[in-house]
């Protein structure tokens, strides 16, 4: 576990018990990093990145893993990961890798952490965003676009049966996007 993974863990009342942490759920490229970023600014929550955990413990990037021991390991560090959160005491922004809600266990466990938010992104906004981008496996070689097209088509209802709000992204600032957020959630800044 890093250090700021540690410094929001151990003893109390773990803030996931209550569900009040906030996920972020979403394709590559909805802006979910992002979209934490100012959450955690306004909240002055801590932000957690599930793809930096799982590279920090790791010592390689995503693309290495996935090269090197496969998407399966992949897979199954996520849920390590995933269920190491469990025992965060402080309430966090969570954002998670675009395939975290695939696993059943997951999407289980996703929820009983907080707020699950899915950020719904269109095909052509996450070729927009990703052009030139060489960091995500899924995507690599010809054809992004039937790739995106094919994932999110299989993966929009999985996203949607995870989360607890859906908030569309496309054409909007970060700063409006988490501002809905905590409108809808019923946060006060
Ligand atoms: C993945 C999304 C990536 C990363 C990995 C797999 C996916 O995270 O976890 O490349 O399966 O959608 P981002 O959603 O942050 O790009």
């Amino acid at each position: 576990m890093g250090e700021k993974e540690e410094a929001a863990v151990c003893g109390g009342t773990a803030a996931a018990q209550e569900g009040r942490h906030i996920v972020l759920v979403g394709f590559m490229g909805a802006g979910k990093s992002t979209v934490g970023r100012w959450l955690s600014r306004k909240l002055f929550w801590q932000l957690l990145d599930t793809d930096a955990m799982i590279e920090a413990r790791a010592g390689m990037t995503i693309s290495e893993i996935f090269a090197v021991r496969g998407e399966e390991a992949f897979r199954s560090t996520e849920t390590e990961v995933l269920a190491g959160l469990a025992r965060m005491r402080s309430p966090v922004i969570i954002s998670t890798g675009g395939g975290m809600p695939l696993r059943a266990e997951n999407r289980a466990a996703l929820r009983s952490l907080g707020r699950v938010v899915y950020l719904r992104v269109k095909p052509e906004t996450v070729c927009e965003r990703l052009a030139g981008d060489t960091t995500r496996p899924l995507l690599a070689g010809e054809g992004r676009r039937q790739k995106v097209e094919a994932l999110l088509t299989q993966r929009g209802p999985v996203y949607e049966e995870t989360a607890h709000l859906t908030v569309d992204v496309d054409g909007r600032t970060p700063e409006e996007i988490a501002g809905e957020i905590l409108e809808k959630l019923h946060i006060d800044r």
